[in-house]
Protein backbone atom coordinates (compact mmCIF):
# COMPACT_ATOMS: atom_id res chain seq x y z
CA UNK A 1 0.00 0.00 0.00
CA UNK A 2 1.19 3.36 -0.66
CA UNK A 3 1.30 5.96 2.49
CA UNK A 4 -1.51 8.20 1.96
CA UNK A 5 0.95 11.30 2.24
CA UNK A 6 3.00 9.68 -0.65
CA UNK A 7 -0.07 9.93 -3.08
CA UNK A 8 -2.37 13.08 -1.76
CA UNK A 9 -5.45 13.33 -3.69
CA UNK A 10 -5.21 17.26 -5.25
CA UNK A 11 -6.67 18.98 -2.66
CA UNK A 12 -4.65 21.90 -3.80
CA UNK A 13 -6.64 22.61 -6.55
CA UNK A 14 -9.88 22.98 -4.23
CA UNK A 15 -8.09 25.22 -1.91
CA UNK A 16 -7.14 27.51 -4.80
CA UNK A 17 -10.76 27.33 -5.84
CA UNK A 18 -12.10 28.46 -2.43
CA UNK A 19 -9.59 31.24 -2.05
CA UNK A 20 -10.33 32.76 -5.46
CA UNK A 21 -14.34 32.32 -4.50
CA UNK A 22 -13.67 33.91 -1.27
CA UNK A 23 -11.81 36.78 -3.37
CA UNK A 24 -8.85 36.23 -0.76
CA UNK A 25 -5.62 38.33 -2.46
CA UNK A 26 -3.05 35.61 -3.04
CA UNK A 27 0.31 36.24 -4.19
CA UNK A 28 2.71 33.29 -5.84
CA UNK A 29 6.39 33.63 -4.31
CA UNK A 30 9.16 31.95 -5.02
CA UNK A 31 12.61 31.64 -3.40
CA UNK A 32 15.40 30.90 -5.24
CA UNK A 33 18.27 29.49 -2.74
CA UNK A 34 15.74 28.08 -0.74
CA UNK A 35 17.86 25.68 1.44
CA UNK A 36 20.70 28.38 2.47
CA UNK A 37 21.41 30.00 5.59
CA UNK A 38 18.68 32.76 4.81
CA UNK A 39 16.81 30.83 2.44
CA UNK A 40 15.28 28.31 4.99
CA UNK A 41 14.08 31.10 7.27
CA UNK A 42 12.78 33.41 4.83
CA UNK A 43 10.84 30.14 3.41
CA UNK A 44 9.19 30.16 7.11
CA UNK A 45 8.42 33.38 7.37
CA UNK A 46 7.56 33.36 4.26
CA UNK A 47 4.69 30.86 4.76
CA UNK A 48 3.28 32.76 7.68
CA UNK A 49 1.93 35.92 5.37
CA UNK A 50 -1.32 35.86 4.18
CA UNK A 51 -0.85 37.32 1.40
CA UNK A 52 0.77 34.61 -0.14
CA UNK A 53 -1.04 31.90 -1.51
CA UNK A 54 1.64 29.77 -3.19
CA UNK A 55 5.40 29.01 -2.31
CA UNK A 56 7.82 27.59 -4.53
CA UNK A 57 10.93 26.42 -2.84
CA UNK A 58 13.58 26.56 -5.15
CA UNK A 59 17.38 25.41 -4.24
CA UNK A 60 20.43 23.17 -5.69
CA UNK A 61 20.77 20.93 -3.20
CA UNK A 62 17.97 20.42 -0.27
CA UNK A 63 14.98 21.60 -1.15
CA UNK A 64 12.75 19.11 -1.01
CA UNK A 65 13.64 18.28 2.62
CA UNK A 66 12.92 22.01 3.67
CA UNK A 67 9.64 22.06 1.68
CA UNK A 68 8.22 18.80 2.91
CA UNK A 69 9.14 20.49 6.60
CA UNK A 70 7.79 23.95 6.07
CA UNK A 71 4.63 22.41 4.06
CA UNK A 72 3.26 21.00 7.75
CA UNK A 73 3.05 24.41 8.85
CA UNK A 74 -0.93 25.33 8.92
CA UNK A 75 -1.01 28.45 7.37
CA UNK A 76 -2.23 29.39 4.22
CA UNK A 77 0.09 29.38 1.50
CA UNK A 78 0.37 25.74 -1.23
CA UNK A 79 4.26 24.71 -0.29
CA UNK A 80 5.76 23.44 -3.82
CA UNK A 81 9.55 22.30 -3.69
CA UNK A 82 11.90 22.21 -6.83
CA UNK A 83 15.41 20.45 -6.87
CA UNK A 84 18.05 21.68 -9.41
CA UNK A 85 18.09 23.35 -12.67
CA UNK A 86 16.20 20.94 -14.83
CA UNK A 87 12.99 22.30 -12.38
CA UNK A 88 14.28 26.19 -12.30
CA UNK A 89 11.09 26.76 -15.11
CA UNK A 90 8.67 24.87 -13.30
CA UNK A 91 9.11 26.82 -10.27
CA UNK A 92 9.35 30.13 -11.54
CA UNK A 93 6.16 29.83 -14.17
CA UNK A 94 3.79 32.15 -12.98
CA UNK A 95 4.67 33.68 -10.26
CA UNK A 96 4.42 37.30 -9.00
CA UNK A 97 7.13 37.70 -6.93
CA UNK A 98 10.54 36.26 -6.69
CA UNK A 99 12.97 36.35 -3.91
CA UNK A 100 16.91 35.53 -4.41
CA UNK A 101 19.21 34.55 -1.67
CA UNK A 102 21.32 32.00 -4.10
CA UNK A 103 24.89 31.88 -3.63
CA UNK A 104 28.25 31.93 -1.71
CA UNK A 105 28.29 34.18 1.30
CA UNK A 106 31.40 35.75 2.96
CA UNK A 107 33.81 34.28 5.10
CA UNK A 108 36.25 36.45 7.68
CA UNK A 109 38.71 39.06 5.83
CA UNK A 110 36.56 38.84 2.67
CA UNK A 111 34.68 41.76 1.18
CA UNK A 112 31.08 41.25 -0.61
CA UNK A 113 33.04 42.09 -3.82
CA UNK A 114 35.22 39.32 -3.35
CA UNK A 115 32.04 36.78 -3.87
CA UNK A 116 31.35 38.48 -7.57
CA UNK A 117 32.64 35.52 -9.57
CA UNK A 118 30.78 32.62 -8.03
CA UNK A 119 27.85 34.70 -7.52
CA UNK A 120 27.48 36.88 -10.98
CA UNK A 121 26.95 33.42 -12.97
CA UNK A 122 24.42 32.24 -10.34
CA UNK A 123 21.98 35.40 -10.12
CA UNK A 124 22.92 35.47 -14.74
CA UNK A 125 21.54 31.73 -14.43
CA UNK A 126 18.76 32.20 -12.11
CA UNK A 127 17.62 35.74 -13.63
CA UNK A 128 17.73 34.32 -17.17
CA UNK A 129 15.14 32.25 -16.33
CA UNK A 130 13.04 34.51 -14.62
CA UNK A 131 13.03 36.30 -17.74
CA UNK A 132 11.80 33.31 -19.93
CA UNK A 133 9.21 31.88 -17.17
CA UNK A 134 7.70 34.95 -15.26
CA UNK A 135 9.53 38.46 -17.03
CA UNK A 136 6.42 40.71 -14.88
CA UNK A 137 7.65 39.41 -11.57
CA UNK A 138 9.09 41.75 -8.93
CA UNK A 139 12.28 40.56 -7.87
CA UNK A 140 14.05 40.81 -5.03
CA UNK A 141 17.49 40.36 -5.46
CA UNK A 142 19.56 39.71 -1.90
CA UNK A 143 22.79 37.65 -3.33
CA UNK A 144 25.99 40.40 -2.85
CA UNK A 145 27.64 42.18 -4.09
CA UNK A 146 24.40 43.81 -4.10
CA UNK A 147 25.97 46.66 -5.79
CA UNK A 148 26.78 44.57 -8.52
CA UNK A 149 24.18 41.95 -8.69
CA UNK A 150 21.68 44.28 -9.41
CA UNK A 151 22.99 45.75 -12.28
CA UNK A 152 23.75 41.87 -13.76
CA UNK A 153 20.07 41.56 -13.51
CA UNK A 154 19.50 44.36 -15.30
CA UNK A 155 21.43 43.45 -18.31
CA UNK A 156 20.18 40.07 -18.66
CA UNK A 157 16.36 41.13 -18.87
CA UNK A 158 17.48 43.90 -21.29
CA UNK A 159 19.16 41.21 -23.65
CA UNK A 160 16.01 39.26 -23.00
CA UNK A 161 13.96 41.55 -24.19
CA UNK A 162 11.79 41.86 -20.77
CA UNK A 163 13.35 44.87 -18.28
CA UNK A 164 11.42 46.48 -16.03
CA UNK A 165 13.05 48.71 -14.25
CA UNK A 166 9.98 49.47 -11.18
CA UNK A 167 10.32 45.54 -11.22
CA UNK A 168 14.24 45.11 -10.01
CA UNK A 169 14.77 45.73 -6.58
CA UNK A 170 18.01 45.38 -4.64
CA UNK A 171 17.49 44.41 -1.06
CA UNK A 172 18.59 46.79 1.27
CA UNK A 173 16.24 46.16 3.96
CA UNK A 174 18.84 44.93 6.40
CA UNK A 175 21.15 47.96 6.96
CA UNK A 176 17.62 50.04 7.36
CA UNK A 177 16.54 47.51 10.18
CA UNK A 178 20.57 47.82 12.05
CA UNK A 179 20.22 51.70 11.63
CA UNK A 180 16.89 51.49 13.10
CA UNK A 181 18.26 49.11 15.54
CA UNK A 182 21.61 51.01 16.73
CA UNK A 183 20.07 54.36 17.10
CA UNK A 184 17.37 53.06 18.95
CA UNK A 185 19.94 51.98 21.47
CA UNK A 186 21.68 55.36 21.48
CA UNK A 187 18.22 57.27 21.62
CA UNK A 188 17.11 54.90 24.21
CA UNK A 189 14.06 54.09 21.78
CA UNK A 190 12.07 51.00 21.12
CA UNK A 191 13.71 50.23 17.29
CA UNK A 192 9.72 50.08 15.98
CA UNK A 193 9.49 53.27 16.47
CA UNK A 194 12.94 54.62 14.78
CA UNK A 195 12.73 55.34 11.10
CA UNK A 196 16.04 55.99 9.81
CA UNK A 197 16.83 56.47 6.04
CA UNK A 198 19.73 54.40 4.41
CA UNK A 199 21.13 55.15 1.33
CA UNK A 200 23.62 54.29 -1.71
CA UNK A 201 24.33 50.96 -2.17
CA UNK A 202 25.09 47.88 -0.10
CA UNK A 203 28.49 47.63 0.88
CA UNK A 204 31.19 49.18 3.21
CA UNK A 205 31.01 53.01 2.44
CA UNK A 206 28.54 52.35 -0.10
CA UNK A 207 26.03 51.70 2.64
CA UNK A 208 25.08 56.03 4.07
CA UNK A 209 22.91 56.01 6.61
CA UNK A 210 20.82 59.80 6.75
CA UNK A 211 21.41 60.54 10.34
CA UNK A 212 20.12 64.45 9.71
CA UNK A 213 16.81 62.45 9.03
CA UNK A 214 15.93 60.28 11.34
CA UNK A 215 12.28 60.00 12.94
CA UNK A 216 11.55 61.18 15.29
CA UNK A 217 13.25 63.83 14.68
CA UNK A 218 16.71 64.18 16.87
CA UNK A 219 20.15 65.66 16.77
CA UNK A 220 23.49 63.45 17.76
CA UNK A 221 27.29 64.24 18.70
CA UNK A 222 30.32 64.48 15.79
CA UNK A 223 31.30 60.80 18.20
CA UNK A 224 28.18 59.47 18.24
CA UNK A 225 27.64 59.87 14.25
CA UNK A 226 30.63 58.44 13.29
CA UNK A 227 30.15 55.58 16.08
CA UNK A 228 26.66 55.22 14.25
CA UNK A 229 27.27 55.41 10.97
CA UNK A 230 30.56 52.72 11.38
CA UNK A 231 28.54 50.35 13.06
CA UNK A 232 25.85 50.59 10.36
CA UNK A 233 28.31 50.10 7.43
CA UNK A 234 30.27 47.18 9.44
CA UNK A 235 27.28 45.38 10.32
CA UNK A 236 27.48 42.87 8.03
CA UNK A 237 30.87 42.10 8.83
CA UNK A 238 30.35 42.21 12.55
CA UNK A 239 28.12 39.23 11.66
CA UNK A 240 30.68 37.89 9.76
CA UNK A 241 33.27 37.52 12.28
CA UNK A 242 31.16 36.90 15.35
CA UNK A 243 30.18 33.75 13.05
CA UNK A 244 34.18 32.94 12.24
CA UNK A 245 34.11 30.95 9.20
CA UNK A 246 30.09 29.74 9.35
CA UNK A 247 28.61 32.35 7.03
CA UNK A 248 27.16 35.86 7.31
CA UNK A 249 23.90 36.76 8.50
CA UNK A 250 20.62 34.62 7.54
CA UNK A 251 18.58 35.31 10.22
CA UNK A 252 17.88 39.28 10.88
CA UNK A 253 18.58 38.85 7.03
CA UNK A 254 15.88 36.62 6.14
CA UNK A 255 13.40 38.83 8.64
CA UNK A 256 14.53 41.90 6.44
CA UNK A 257 13.89 40.19 3.48
CA UNK A 258 10.43 39.00 4.76
CA UNK A 259 9.59 42.33 5.50
CA UNK A 260 10.35 43.94 2.54
CA UNK A 261 8.63 40.93 0.31
CA UNK A 262 5.61 41.65 2.66
CA UNK A 263 6.09 45.63 1.41
CA UNK A 264 6.57 44.73 -2.37
CA UNK A 265 3.25 42.30 -1.81
CA UNK A 266 1.28 44.88 -0.04
CA UNK A 267 2.54 47.22 -2.96
CA UNK A 268 1.22 44.89 -5.48
CA UNK A 269 -2.11 44.19 -3.74
CA UNK A 270 -2.51 48.12 -4.28
CA UNK A 271 -2.32 49.26 -0.42
CA UNK A 272 -1.22 53.10 -0.81
CA UNK A 273 1.64 54.79 1.45
CA UNK A 274 4.15 52.12 0.87
CA UNK A 275 7.78 53.52 1.07
CA UNK A 276 10.99 50.93 1.75
CA UNK A 277 15.06 51.91 0.96
CA UNK A 278 15.77 49.75 -1.91
CA UNK A 279 18.79 49.72 -4.33
CA UNK A 280 16.99 50.17 -7.79
CA UNK A 281 17.46 51.79 -11.42
CA UNK A 282 17.54 55.95 -10.45
CA UNK A 283 17.67 59.58 -11.33
CA UNK A 284 18.23 60.34 -8.24
CA UNK A 285 22.41 61.06 -8.59
CA UNK A 286 23.97 60.39 -11.79
CA UNK A 287 24.67 56.66 -11.29
CA UNK A 288 22.02 54.58 -13.16
CA UNK A 289 21.29 52.63 -9.97
CA UNK A 290 21.47 53.74 -6.35
CA UNK A 291 19.64 52.90 -2.98
CA UNK A 292 17.23 55.28 -1.74
CA UNK A 293 13.19 55.36 -0.38
CA UNK A 294 10.80 54.11 -2.81
CA UNK A 295 7.36 53.99 -2.76
CA UNK A 296 5.62 50.54 -3.74
CA UNK A 297 2.93 49.66 -5.50
CA UNK A 298 0.95 47.80 -8.08
CA UNK A 299 3.82 48.55 -10.64
CA UNK A 300 6.60 47.46 -8.28
CA UNK A 301 8.81 50.60 -7.35
CA UNK A 302 6.73 53.10 -8.59
CA UNK A 303 8.25 56.64 -7.27
CA UNK A 304 11.79 56.49 -6.28
CA UNK A 305 12.49 59.67 -3.73
CA UNK A 306 15.53 61.94 -3.72
CA UNK A 307 17.53 62.22 -1.12
CA UNK A 308 16.23 65.51 0.55
CA UNK A 309 18.93 67.75 2.72
CA UNK A 310 22.23 66.55 3.27
CA UNK A 311 24.96 67.90 6.39
CA UNK A 312 28.64 68.33 5.48
CA UNK A 313 28.94 65.15 7.38
CA UNK A 314 26.73 63.14 4.71
CA UNK A 315 27.73 64.85 1.79
CA UNK A 316 31.47 63.81 2.21
CA UNK A 317 30.31 60.51 2.51
CA UNK A 318 27.60 60.56 -0.39
CA UNK A 319 30.81 61.56 -2.58
CA UNK A 320 32.61 58.35 -1.34
CA UNK A 321 29.90 56.23 -2.24
CA UNK A 322 29.65 57.08 -5.40
CA UNK A 323 32.88 56.62 -6.07
CA UNK A 324 32.94 53.01 -5.43
CA UNK A 325 28.98 52.38 -6.18
CA UNK A 326 30.41 53.43 -9.87
CA UNK A 327 32.94 50.65 -9.87
CA UNK A 328 30.40 48.19 -8.72
CA UNK A 329 27.44 49.07 -11.02
CA UNK A 330 30.21 48.88 -14.08
CA UNK A 331 31.59 45.77 -13.21
CA UNK A 332 28.10 44.20 -13.28
CA UNK A 333 27.38 45.66 -16.27
CA UNK A 334 30.57 44.66 -18.03
CA UNK A 335 29.75 41.21 -16.78
CA UNK A 336 26.98 40.38 -19.22
CA UNK A 337 27.72 43.11 -21.87
CA UNK A 338 31.75 41.84 -22.91
P1 LIG B 1 24.06 29.88 2.13
O1 LIG B 1 25.30 29.31 1.56
O2 LIG B 1 23.63 29.46 3.49
O3 LIG B 1 22.83 29.58 1.15
C1 LIG B 1 22.90 29.84 -0.22
C2 LIG B 1 22.01 28.84 -0.92
O4 LIG B 1 22.09 29.13 -2.32
C3 LIG B 1 22.48 27.38 -0.73
O5 LIG B 1 21.40 26.59 -0.28
C4 LIG B 1 22.91 26.97 -2.12
O6 LIG B 1 22.66 25.61 -2.42
C5 LIG B 1 22.05 27.89 -2.98
N1 LIG B 1 22.54 28.01 -4.35
C6 LIG B 1 23.80 28.06 -4.81
N2 LIG B 1 23.82 28.09 -6.14
C7 LIG B 1 22.51 28.11 -6.53
C8 LIG B 1 21.87 28.14 -7.80
N3 LIG B 1 22.56 28.20 -8.93
N4 LIG B 1 20.53 28.13 -7.81
C9 LIG B 1 19.82 28.08 -6.67
N5 LIG B 1 20.37 28.03 -5.45
C10 LIG B 1 21.70 28.04 -5.39
O7 LIG B 1 24.20 31.47 2.05
P2 LIG B 1 23.30 32.58 2.79
O8 LIG B 1 23.88 32.88 4.10
O9 LIG B 1 21.88 32.18 2.70
O10 LIG B 1 23.59 33.86 1.84
C11 LIG B 1 23.17 33.87 0.51
C12 LIG B 1 23.59 35.16 -0.18
O11 LIG B 1 22.93 36.29 0.41
C13 LIG B 1 25.07 35.46 -0.10
O12 LIG B 1 25.53 35.93 -1.34
C14 LIG B 1 25.16 36.56 0.95
O13 LIG B 1 26.30 37.35 0.80
C15 LIG B 1 23.90 37.32 0.64
N6 LIG B 1 23.42 38.19 1.71
C16 LIG B 1 22.89 39.39 1.34
C17 LIG B 1 22.39 40.26 2.29
C18 LIG B 1 21.78 41.57 1.90
O14 LIG B 1 21.57 42.42 2.78
N7 LIG B 1 21.44 41.80 0.66
C19 LIG B 1 22.44 39.89 3.66
C20 LIG B 1 22.97 38.65 4.01
C21 LIG B 1 23.47 37.81 3.00
C1 LIG C 1 25.13 41.72 5.39
O1 LIG C 1 25.11 42.94 5.32
O2 LIG C 1 24.99 41.12 6.48
C2 LIG C 1 25.29 40.91 4.15
O3 LIG C 1 25.57 41.71 3.05
C3 LIG C 1 26.24 39.76 4.29
C4 LIG C 1 27.68 40.19 4.40
O4 LIG C 1 28.52 39.60 3.71
O5 LIG C 1 27.99 41.07 5.20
Amino acid sequence: RIAAHLNPPNFELRREECRAKGGAPGFKVAILGAAGGIGQSLALLMKMNPLVSVLHLYDVVNSPGVTADISHMDTTAVVRGFLGQPQLEAALTGMDLVVIPAGVPRKPGMTRDDLFNINAGIVRTLCEGVAKCCPNAVVNLISNPVNSTVPIAAEVFKKAGTYNPKRLLGVTTLDVTRANTFVGEVLGLDPKMVDVPVVGGHAGVTILPLLSQVKPPCSFTPEETEYLTKRIQDGGTEVVQAKAGAGSATLSMAYAAAKFADACLRGLKGDAGVVECAFVASEVTELPFFASKVRLGRAGAEEVYQLGPLNEYERIGLEKAKKELAESIQKGTNFIKK
